[in-house]
């Protein structure tokens, strides 16, 4: 049995109905319309002869070599599309036995950890520090791997501290998994929100050979919808298993999907540049709110990325007062218990157009604190 996906499950009983959210990890979705306005003439006689019919397993092959030349050292062959959270599932499934010893940066999106746990793995939990800026300092990964550790597993632009590694940190944790022969996956789906793109360090999948990176269209892109994600891998023995694992999930990507996600890939410079705009804008709202409230809350302010993770300092625990505001004003809210990380912490997300709104609704709401 597998735990249940707390946040996930948040999100099923409240995003629809709430009247306002401030805490959504996406960029402003996309209208599909957007979308194939900006379509090059090959991708629009795509899109506009498409045929729903089922779609090659690893993925178009022109969405394949869209997305190898993000990388530096992947190749179209060493890339396997499937929606990002099925890539996980695929990795994990493919990558570990009961009993298997792994460590992962925590707290985090769930299945990062929880898929291990449920099929029998010693899962130790690498923590930052949140006196420095939500640190993942290297040393403790090196206190925590073991020379059996199988995985290593890293999040980073991070859900939900916003924390990025300097590159010499983010080579030193390569350095470690390489040191115990473990593979690294790196969850990079916050990829290209770095507020200074000087600072991304490389993926995964460049710097080391067992090196697996996730990334997608979801949260950069803002086309959660489409459902398109990927793995870049170049351990070919472990490619050939996730590709031949995804017979036992979906099988193939939807066809519009595909051709949507090469749009958008295509146009990313347009398209990330005004997710990064309005991140940018959202960012100094929240900056002027938590110095005005500097007594309520702890501000770490996020390096990259479309969230945050400030504490509370005083008054009610989180879980309450997100209860509260969900019940008295229709505002969604993450605490803290859903990444069991304790009772002080809020999930803010900043990556929204109506943001400033919703950070309105709370502020108003805040007096009875
Ligand atoms: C860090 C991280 N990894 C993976 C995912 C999964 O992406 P998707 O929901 O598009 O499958 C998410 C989504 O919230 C995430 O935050």
């Amino acid at each position: 049995m597998i735990e249940p996906f707390r946040l996930e499950r948040r999100f099923a009983s409240h995003e629809y109905t709430a009247r306002s959210t401030l805490t959504a990890s996406d960029c402003e979705p996309l209208a599909q319309s957007e979308v194939v306005a900006l379509a090059d003439d090959e991708a629009r006689g795509m899109w506009e002869d498409l045929k729903l019919a089922y779609t090659e397993y690893r993925g178009l092959g022109l969405l394949r070599e869209e997305i190898s030349g993000l990388y530096e050292s992947v190749s179209p062959d060493e890339v396997l599309v499937a929606a990002p959270e099925e890539c996980i599932f695929l990795a994990m499934n493919c990558l570990l036995e009961k009993g298997d010893n792994v460590v992962c940066t925590w707290p985090g999106y769930q299945s990062l950890y929880e898929l291990a746990r449920s099929m029998g793995c010693e899962v130790e939990l690498w923590e930052p520090d949140e006196a420095s800026g939500w640190r993942f300092d290297p040393a403790r990964l090196r206190g925590l791997a073991r020379p059996d550790t199988k995985l290593i597993v890293v999040n980073f632009p991070h859900n939900p501290t916003g924390f990025l590694p300097e590159r010499t940190e983010f080579e030193e944790m390569v350095g470690i998994a390489r040191g115990c022969g473990a593979h690294l996956f790196s969850d990079e789906m916050y990829r290209l929100l770095e507020l200074d793109p000087a600072a991304r360090p490389p993926a995964a999948c460049d710097l080391y050979d067992r090196g697996i990176s996730l990334f997608g269209m979801s949260k950069s892109f803002g086309m959660a919808g489409v459902r398109i994600g990927w793995l870049a891998a170049r351990d070919q023995a472990l490619y050939r298993r996730m590709a031949a694992f995804k017979d036992y999930t979906t099988i193939c990507s939807s066809a519009p999907s595909e051709v949507l996600s090469l749009i958008g890939l295509r146009a990313r410079d347009t398209i990330v540049g005004r997710n990064l705009e309005r991140i940018r804008r959202n960012l100094a709202l929240l900056d002027s709110f938590f110095e005005q409230r500097a007594e309520l809350f702890e501000w770490v302010r996020p390096a990259c990325g479309t969230i945050a993770f400030p504490r509370l300092l005083n008054g009610p625990d989180t879980p309450e007062l997100c209860r509260e505001l969900l019940e008295r004003t229709g505002l969604l809210l993450l605490d803290s218990t859903l990444f069991d990380y304790g009772r002080r912490h809020l999930r803010i997300g900043f990556g929204r157009e109506d943001m400033p709104e919703a950070l309105a609704l709370f502020e108003e709401n805040l007096d009875g604190i």
